[in-house]
């Protein structure tokens, strides 16, 4: 079986590039990430090494917690719309991510 559509990954791969992802890059509070086309904006965060980008009222730290779009931990706001899942949302080419702990 095929998989077709635009969540299948061979809508993700590289036409010049067989079996490699295209590369993207994502400008985060003001600084340029890069990552693979397909990934969510956690997942390029992650990719990056930030393991939280926001914090609790008591000052804990937070990032990605159950990565399936349930707990809200992950909120970024993505080229200017706030309360965005960075787990649910497919990164793309170009995006501006603002978190909280932006400076
Ligand atoms: S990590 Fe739980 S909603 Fe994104």
């Amino acid at each position: 079986m095929t998989a077709t559509g635009p969540t299948s990954m061979a809508a993700h791969r590289d036409p010049v590039r067989p079996g490699k992802t295209s590369p993207i890059t994502i400008i985060v509070d003001g600084m340029p990430v890069r990552g693979l086309d397909g990934q969510t904006v956690a997942g390029v965060l992650l990719g990056a090494g930030r393991l939280a980008w926001r914090t609790t009222r008591n000052g804990r730290p937070r990032g990605v917690f159950c990565g399936i779009g349930v707990c809200h931990d992950c909120l970024v706001a993505v080229n200017g719309l706030s309360d965005v899942r960075a787990c649910q949302r497919r990164a793309a080419d170009g995006d501006s991510i603002s978190t909280e702990a932006q400076p």
